[in-house]
C-alpha cells in the first residue's frame, strides 16, 4: 500500500519546508517525519513519497536513507537502543556495555528481540561526550551508565510498556 500522512503530518511537513530555502535541504527533516510515520522505518514507499512531493530522484533520497544509520531500512523492535562506542564513551566503558546488552537482550548488536520489543545498535558520538558512556533509547539519553543502570533500562523496555 502507497504511504501517506495524516492530515497533522501534513501539516508538519508544510512547516518543515516553510523553513528551508529548497526542498532539497528539506530531505533529512521530511524523511524523519516520514519514517516516524511509518513505524519508524523507511521502505520503497516512502522512499517514493519523499522523491515526488520534494522533487527530488528516488535515488538521491535512498541514498540519504542509506548514508545516515538513523535512518532504518528495515522495521526495528518496538524500542530501539543505541550504545555509543565513540572516542570518549569507548574509554569509559562503552564496549562492557553493549556487550552486557547483547547478553541480556539475547542478540547481537544490529539485531532485534525475538518477541520484536527492542532493537540493539551502536551509534558514533552522540554529542554527550561529557557524560560517557552513553546510550540513546528511543529519543532519550542515558548518561554516566554503570552496568545495573543499563541492567535497570533494559528490564524496563524488556518487560513494560
Ligand atoms: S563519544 Fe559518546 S557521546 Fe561522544
Amino acid at each position: 500500500m502507497a504511504f501517506a500522512l495524516n492530515a497533522e503530518q501534513e501539516r508538519q511537513l508544510q512547516s518543515i519546508l516553510e523553513r528551508y530555502p529548497n526542498k532539497m535541504a528539506a530531505c533529512i527533516p521530511t524523511l524523519h517525519l516520514c519514517q516516524e510515520a511509518n513505524e519508524n522505518w523507511v521502505n520503497e514507499d516512502v522512499i517514493q513519497f519523499v522523491a515526488e512531493r520534494l522533487e527530488l530522484s528516488s535515488a538521491h533520497v535512498k541514498g540519504v536513507v542509506t548514508f545516515y544509520t538513523l535512518f532504518n531500512q528495515h522495521k526495528p523492535g518496538k524500542h530501539q537502543v543505541w550504545v555509543c562506542r565513540t572516542l570518549s564513551c569507548a574509554l569509559r566503558g562503552s564496549d562492557q556495555i553493549l556487550a552486557h546488552c547483547e547478553k541480556k537482550l539475547g542478540v547481537r548488536c544490529g539485531e532485534t528481540t525475538k518477541d520484536g520489543r527492542v532493537t540493539l545498535r551502536t551509534a558514533e558520538c552522540l554529542a554527550s561526550c561529557g557524560s560517557a558512556p552513553m546510550m540513546q533509547v528511543d529519543k532519550d539519553y542515558y548518561e554516566n551508565l554503570s552496568i545495573e543502570q543499563v541492567d535497570r533500562i533494559l528490564d524496563r523496555l524488556m518487560y513494560e510498556g
